[in-house]
């Protein structure tokens, strides 16, 4: 304890010697305090009011007004706020480009109402906030961002979401060393991952293991590092070491601007865990969005070994070895000198949370293993999001605002994703979330009427008379909620099949066995009326082998609740990867793709009025317990052949990674968008991989463009489902490569039609069956003569199968 008293001491005046040599001074240094009339010095800082700074242009804006607190507040930063009701702008004029942190402060100053409010937050490129909202916590938040500014000035939008008002308490701009954040970090497998300089991250945890919690005056780039034992996964399993802070030696590359020697002087070890054999891992484990992939910079300092070489230790990321066989020692050349390493994680898909473990060498003399620090930060999605939902291939809606004017227009280079991104920059961006649970991921589909642009009246009064009129419609039985209630065990969390923004899916259990999918939106909230109301019109029009079936609704107590046939095997995405569901054959693969085929040509061609899903994707293709693939979700469907194009505010819908590009640039809403969406879903069945990876090299990221190389290379080959290498009839796949090049054609006409594409298909099932009765025929007749000669003549008959006159 004395001796903490005293390093704490020491510590102290080291760093108060530190901040006054503070080598690093930022270029950008935006402190700003929003709606106060006079400064306000926090943590030795001076925060300036924003209607001091002429670049916000704050004199003619009207409407924003300010909030300032009678009662004593949390931080000083807190004492006022600045109100929007609508969309604003904060510019901040960038003398040197490069990373920045933005920090923003937010706390909703009692008695204004403030805690209803509910925004997004975005730079020209990036969403950092969502529709965030502070219903039941009014606890203050501060959040930290690091984006590289390639622009003269940042654009800060503050954008209220419908019929609600955004407001922000404090902002902070400030430069940060280029060398911070690299391109380069360590990703799965030991393989780098690069392109990092072009994302934009959160930080989510900084920790400074077996430590005090170090604020922004203990830190030259005002960093906040917290103490890590809550995360500890066994308390008992960490001991805390630490050496005085002067001792720690910084060298010309590792400058405290990594760290504060406070971080490296402190360290958990191994504990003792009464354990005979010092043989297992601290593990901290930490909760985050598994949608997202992360960065995680581990720091180390060997302040325990009384000579080199002696510690060695494995670190682990989830339950990847990350670091093999670590020797601190041997990347610095001495004790007490630090080092940091950096590493990618992808998104987990499933486990919602991350860990860290370092553990002994195997055969180690002296078995240890520190660990001085930890930062995570979240890394920006395909979409260019922070915050939202899925790295990967999930819905996203953009609306233009008016208010503020849309970046340059480059999509026609780009495939559609990444394209999208860039272009929206300073449009409404939006991505909504999925259910993550191991059994499916059945995202619901409901919308805020927010997204609907200038037609929110208009939805609002047409869902109650929808409401009124539920019964009128071909909707399958009217269930009581108390039946709701018994199915699903009161809404029981472990029935729990899947999550999306606006409301939930349970597995449900009949009173006669038979298992269901219940969809229960969020009973008190208005969003997602219009989304339900859609889902529920075209559901009554729609029946098909391949689509999913509803079975009933419950509307009793304002419940907007729709019951569906239960598929037994979740959705298609499960099991091409991000699970441990046994790998499909391409015969599987293939039934399940004409399958899906088949319910969308119905949709397009079969129904009175044809349909366009809107949303094809991976995650709404659901398998049967006999795999047989059902479309689901219908809820951004759209009926007749195009939207209303005229309309200002045309809202673009759909999947990031799966949004036809000619649909977005020209707001043309056809069947073929229909059909580029499905041709990514054929090269992510095929390849296995999500369609968005923003984790991948730029070339890649994009499963579309990335996919369609190989394939005009002809050598789409090279890069299939390793658990597919040998296994596919390689005409078999020529045909489906056409196929799926076919469908990704830049311009809808150059399209298959689905009923083309559902045929081409169908021919390379017969290739791939075909190929299958041929194989064994040559091996037997050539090895075992004679055997097996009448068998084989059923072969021959479905090898006469393929008379290609027939296609
Ligand atoms: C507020 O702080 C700024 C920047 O430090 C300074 O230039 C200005 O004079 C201060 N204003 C007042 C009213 O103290
Ligand atoms: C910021 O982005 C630009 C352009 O992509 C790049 O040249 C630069 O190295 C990046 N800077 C940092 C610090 O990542
Ligand atoms: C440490 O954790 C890793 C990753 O979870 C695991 O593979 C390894 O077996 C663990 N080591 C010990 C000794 O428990």
């Amino acid at each position: 304890m004395m001796s903490f008293l005293i390093h704490s001491v020491l510590v102290l005046v080291s760093l108060y010697v530190h901040q006054s040599s503070a080598s690093f001074t930022p270029t950008d240094n935006y402190l700003i305090t929003c709606g106060s009339s006079q400064n306000i010095t926090y943590l030795g800082q001076i925060y300036v009011p924003d209607s001091t700074q002429s670049s916000f242009d704050l004199e003619t804006e009207k409407d924003t007004n300010i909030v300032n607190s009678n009662s004593p507040v949390p931080l000083a930063i807190h004492q006022s706020a600045r109100v929007f009701t609508s969309t604003f702008t904060y510019k901040f004029n960038i003398q040197k480009q490069g990373r920045h942190w933005i920090r923003l402060h937010f706390y909703p100053i009692p008695g204004h109402n403030l805690d209803s409010a509910s925004f997004t937050i975005t730079t020209e490129q990036f969403v950092l906030l969502n529709s965030h909202s502070f219903k039941t916590d009014s606890k203050f938040i501060s959040k930290e961002y690091s984006v590289n500014v390639t622009a003269d000035a940042l654009l800060l939008n503050i954008i209220p979401s419908n019929n609600s008002i955004a407001f922000v308490n404090a902002i902070e701009v400030v430069s940060i060393p280029d060398e911070l954040i690299p391109d380069q970090a360590t990703g799965l497998s030991h393989n780098p991952v690069n392109g990092l300089s072009e994302l934009a991250f959160e930080t989510v945890y900084r920790l400074n293991m077996g430590g005090p919690k170090l604020t922004p005056q203990n830190d030259t780039l005002g960093r906040i590092w917290e103490n890590d034992e809550k995360y500890l996964h066994v308390n008992s399993s960490a001991a805390n070491v630490s050496i005085d802070p002067s001792t720690v030696k910084y060298t010309q590359d590792l400058t405290p601007e990594i760290a504060p020697n406070w971080v490296y002087a402190t360290a958990q070890t191994m504990g003792d865990a009464n354990v005979a054999e010092l043989k297992f891992n601290i593990t901290w484990v930490l909760p985050v969005d598994p949608d997202f992939a992360y960065f995680v910079r581990v720091h180390f300092c060997d302040i325990v070994s009384k000579s080199p070489n002696t510690l060695l230790f494995n670190v682990y990321i989830n339950s990847d070895n990350a670091y093999p066989d670590l020797d601190i020692s041997s990347l610095t050349g001495n004790l007490d000198m630090p080092v940091y390493r950096d590493f990618v994680t992808n998104s987990t898909y499933e486990a919602n949370t991350l860990t860290v473990s370092v553990g002994p060498k195997q055969d180690a003399d002296e078995p240890n293993a520190i660990l001085n620090g930890l930062e995570v930060l979240k890394i920006s999605n395909g979409a260019r999001s922070l915050d939202g939902a899925s790295a990967v291939g999930d819905l996203v809606v953009f609306r233009a605002k008016k208010t503020i004017k849309i970046g340059v227009v480059v999509a026609a280079v780009v495939g559609a994703a990444v394209a999208l991104a860039i272009v929206l920059g300073l449009c409404y961006c939006c991505v909504v979330g999925r259910g993550s649970k191991k059994t499916g991921d059945l995202k619901s589909s409901w919308f805020p009427p927010q997204f609907y642009g200038n037609s929110v009246t208009m939805t609002k009064t047409t869902m109650t008379a929808s409401c009124i009129s539920l019964a009128s419609c071909n909707l399958g039985r009217n269930f009581s909620f108390q039946e709701i209630l018994d199915a699903t065990n009161k809404f029981d969390e472990s029935l729990l099949l899947g999550v999306g923004g606006f409301g939930r899916v349970y597995k449900g259990t009949m009173e006669d066995g038979t298992h269901v999918a219940v969809k229960r939106g969020n009973p008190r909230s208005e969003q997602g009326l219009a989304e339900f109301r859609t889902e529920i019109e075209m559901l009554s029009k729609l029946r098909h082998r391949h689509l999913v079936s509803l079975i009933g609704y419950c509307d009793e107590r304002s419940e907007m609740i729709l019951i569906y046939e239960y598929m037994a095997n979740g959705p298609l995405r499960s099991h091409l990867y991000g699970s441990d569901l046994a790998s499909l054959s391409w015969k599987q693969r293939l039934e399940i793709c004409i399958g899906a085929a088949r319910g969308l040509h119905y949709l397009h061609t079969g129904a009175s009025q044809g349909v366009i899903h809107r949303d094809v994707k991976t995650t709404n293709i659901l398998l049967d317990e006999n795999f047989v693939a059902k479309v689901a979700d219908f809820g951004l469907s759209k009926a007749g052949p195009s939207l209303d194009q005229t309309h200002v505010s045309t809202a673009v819908k759909g999947s990031f990674g799966y949004l036809d590009p000619e649909y977005f640039r020209r707001r043309q809403l056809t069947e073929k968008s229909d059909v580029y969406s499905f041709g990514v879903v054929l090269m992510e069945v095929l390849c296995a991989r999500p369609a968005v990876n923003p984790v991948l090299p730029r070339d890649q990221v994009n499963i579309a463009e990335w996919a369609l190389t190989w394939q005009r290379k002809g050598n789409l080959d090279q890069i299939i489902d390793p658990n597919l290498v040998g296994k596919v009839n390689s005409a078999s796949l020529k045909k489906y490569g056409e196929t799926a090049e076919k469908c990704l054609a830049e311009y809808g006409v150059d399209r298959l039609s689905m009923g083309d594409v559902l045929w081409n298909l169908e021919y390379a099932l017969q290739l791939e069956e075909t190929s299958a009765m041929v194989e064994p025929e040559d091996s037997s007749m050539n090895h075992i003569q004679g055997i097996g000669l009448g068998s084989l003549e059923p072969f021959d008959n479905s090898v006469s199968m393929i008379d290609t006159d027939k296609f």
